[in-house]
């Protein structure tokens, strides 16, 4: 089976395909590599020893995107090809409605053209927005409050009116919450342009001397040491649950969503704790003020995963560290600083 993974050169994406590889598929790589660095991919090969096609794409371009189904035959498509930063997406709200929206689009209307209609899609919690009910179910209430969310949502509600018009497609939405973590080699990992948002890759630049100090975002929660509490999933077993997805999506024509989280909430006092113990750093760190957008607390209740895709999240807090330590500690800079171009290879 060939699958052709859209954003696979970005941090979920190649973990994904890691395991793709991993698991006897054949894939294609679609990427602009806007948000990501081709190097990514040569360790994907590297840690696979598989060869695989990547072309330069970008959705939105609907030439490029014919090409890659008229040259290649494709069974299915994990999509995870989007900009995905919050306050970004306050700040640049068109920037994110045209990428996300109009690159998805060319994307399902040339699925629909060429017949491929096994897709699973990259979604987030973020779609749940603000709300108290935890842990979280997949029926609870769809609120995002930021444009990134929305395009989330906005595209979920797409692939449920593509499914009424035919329902010969079958279709995954998976929900992230927190990915962190990376590949037990530390040869891929998180690589964020600039200054971190996330709490994680913003800790092990604290940890590895990139940062001097970690803002604390808010210590007057209703939480159990007053900071934020999340749901922290390793991005290995995330990829686990898109092979999961794609299993399912071969069995059957259907639509459903499901949120891949632990089902644990850990608050950033203890994820600071546990990345100390992993790093043998202290990190320094003082409390700032909440960060606007941000809820207190947000986890998962994983048994629809658990009991539809028979999946389930096994990594640990300290594994989630110790990799994200190893990580940086091999790629203090990321990936390489200059990107190397890559040539669209062809479809
Ligand atoms: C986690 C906790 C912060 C940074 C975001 C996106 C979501 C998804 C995952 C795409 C919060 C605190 C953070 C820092 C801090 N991305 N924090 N200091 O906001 O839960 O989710 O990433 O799908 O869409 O919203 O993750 O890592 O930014 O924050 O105190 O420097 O860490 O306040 O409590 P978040 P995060």
């Amino acid at each position: 089976m060939t699958i052709l993974v859209t954003g696979g050169a970005g941090y979920i994406g190649s973990h994904t395909c890691v395991e793709l590889l991993a698991a006897g598929y054949d894939i294609i790589v679609a990427d602009n590599f806007s948000n990501s660095n081709p190097e990514s991919l040569k360790r994907v090969a590297e840690l696979t020893g598989k060869l695989f096609t990547i072309s330069k794409v970008d959705l939105q371009n609907r030439q490029q995107v014919e090409k890659l189904f008229s040259s290649n035959k494709i069974d299915a498509v994990i999509h995870f090809a989007a900009y995905k930063a919050v306050g970004e997406s306050v700040e640049f709200p068109l920037k994110y409605y045209q990428n996300n929206l109009a690159g998805t689009m060319v994307l399902l209307e040339t699925m629909e053209k060429f017949h491929v209609k096994k897709f699973v899609f990259s979604s987030s919690a973020t779609v749940y927005g603000a709300t108290n009910h935890m842990p979280i179910t997949e029926d609870e209430q769809i609120g995002s409050t930021n444009p990134y969310g929305r395009t989330k949502e906005m595209i979920e509600d797409m692939l449920q009116d593509i499914y009424q018009a035919d329902p010969s497609w079958s279709i995954a939405i998976l929900r992230y919450f927190n990915p962190v973590g990376a590949h037990k080699s530390g040869r891929i990992g998180e690589d964020p342009n600039g200054i971190p948002n996330n709490l994680l890759p913003y800790l092990s630049q604290v940890a590895i001397g990139r940062r001097d100090v970690l803002t604390i975002h808010g210590n007057d929660y209703q939480t159990k040491d007053g900071t934020g509490v999340r749901d922290y999933i390793h991005v290995v077993d995330l990829a686990n649950g898109h092979i999961k997805a794609l299993e399912k999506i071969q069995k059957t024509p259907f639509i459903s969503a499901y949120n891949l989280g632990t089902g644990v909430g850990i608050s950033v006092l203890e994820m600071v704790r546990a990345f100390e113990q992993a790093s043998g750093k202290t990190i320094p760190f003082h409390i700032g003020n909440r960060r606007p957008g941000d809820v207190a607390i947000c986890y998962a209740d994983p048994a629809k995963a658990r009991a539809e895709l028979e999946w389930t999240a096994t990594k640990s807090i300290s594994e989630m560290c110790e990799d994200t330590w190893r990580w940086q500690l091999q790629n203090p800079e990321g990936y390489i600083t200059e990107k190397v171009s890559i040539e669209a290879s062809g479809a």
